[in-house]
């Protein structure tokens, strides 16, 4: 065999090896690119070749010496590549963990669930009614008259095809289920949405919130339900929370009184969420009037008691001065988040 042709042979050779690995490339080093390899023993024997062939000869050489470097250099590459790619997806357990987005409770939850914690230590349970109700239990047995303007079309949703049903326009609709339905004593909370025909602005919307709590047995009296609500403003805004009862009217309580609490935005020094009179209307409430007792087949002369209720919506306004109300509904996470 002429040099030339073993040029030519180790040209296919090195065209030909097949590098699957680090030591696969190595080894190709090793015979092909190093001092020792046969390129390098090859171009020893330039001496020996023809002198009409040593300008071939060194082309084909040369040739092989390029194609050789070439393919270590992409091999290599690969190769380092893969091991950074490697090195990344190895998990590296001293690392925090990564927790991805988590979730959070609406304010609206978060405030309704903190209520319902601080009657329940105090021996309230939950009752729940319907959002669709009659009137019956959302006005009549509740003690409006046939032409209270509550039950005007501007402020009640009713069902079209059924004037007798409506979308509750508030959570008193439950008092009148469970006094149907349980025998007293009855110490009850319920919450839900309630609906009413208004347009929908910072302080409105035609969906909202209310808590409702009632309370029957022998001997309730308006000190009980003073007491009450004191202990629930002093658990819900802080211990140095005062109340103040203000005479009130509502057709299913009698007395009805409107309660405020001491605004601890300015600690009563007055500042524009109180209107500069130190105090934050927050419910209505009242002792259950006879004729709604009796409504429901309580006797009014053995059993009496107090019944109240909030808006959640209102109350959480309260509680962070979030100023629109339509906030609550519109699931922007930058108002969300912060809760
Ligand atoms: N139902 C009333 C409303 O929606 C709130 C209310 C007032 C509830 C007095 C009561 C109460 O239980 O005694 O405005």
């Amino acid at each position: 065999m002429t040099l030339k042709d073993e040029a030519l042979s180790l040209q296919a050779e090195v065209a030909a090896y097949a590098v699957a690995g680090a030591a696969d490339l190595e080894a190709f080093r090793l015979a092909y690119i190093s001092k020792n390899g046969k390129l390098s023993l090859l171009f020893e024997q330039f001496k020996n070749v023809p002198k009409e062939d040593k300008k071939e000869f060194g082309q084909i050489l040369n040739a092989v010496k390029q194609a050789a470097e070439d393919k270590f250099r992409l091999h290599k590459e690969k190769i380092e590549a893969q091991a950074e790619a490697q090195a990344g997806a190895a998990i590296d357990v001293s690392l925090p963990a990564d927790l991805g987005m988590k979730g959070s409770l609406h304010p609206l939850t978060q405030t309704k669930d903190e209520i319902i914690r601080i009657f329940q230590r105090i021996g309230f349970n939950l009752s729940e009614g319907a959002e669709i109700e009659t009137d019956w239990h959302n006005f009549s047995a509740l003690n409006f008259a046939p032409n209270h303007p509550a039950r005007d079309m501007q402020d009640t949703f009713f069902v079209e095809k059924d004037p007798d049903m409506l979308l509750r326009t508030h959570t008193s609709s439950v008092q009148i289920r469970v006094m149907e339905s349980q025998k007293p004593p009855i110490r009850t909370l319920s919450v839900g949405r309630v609906f009413r025909n208004e347009t929908i602005s910072a302080r409105a919307h035609c969906m909202f919130h209310q808590i409702e709590g009632l309370y029957i047995d022998k001997n309730v009296s308006f000190a009980d339900l003073k007491e009450t609500l004191l202990y629930f403003a002093k658990e819900f805004f802080g211990t140095q929370t005062k109340i103040r009862l203000r005479p009130s009217y509502f057709p299913f309580t009698e007395p009805s009184a409107e309660v405020d609490v001491s605004c601890n935005i300015c600690n009563q020094k007055g500042c524009n969420v109180c209107k500069y009179t130190g105090w934050l209307e927050v419910l209505g409430c009242g002792m259950v009037h006879p004729n709604v007792l009796r409504n429901c087949g309580i006797d009014p002369e053995v059993y009496s008691g107090f019944a109240f209720g909030m808006g959640i919506e209102r109350i959480t306004m309260m509680r962070y001065t979030i100023k629109d109300l339509r906030l609550y509904f519109e699931n922007d996470m930058r108002f969300l988040k912060q809760f």
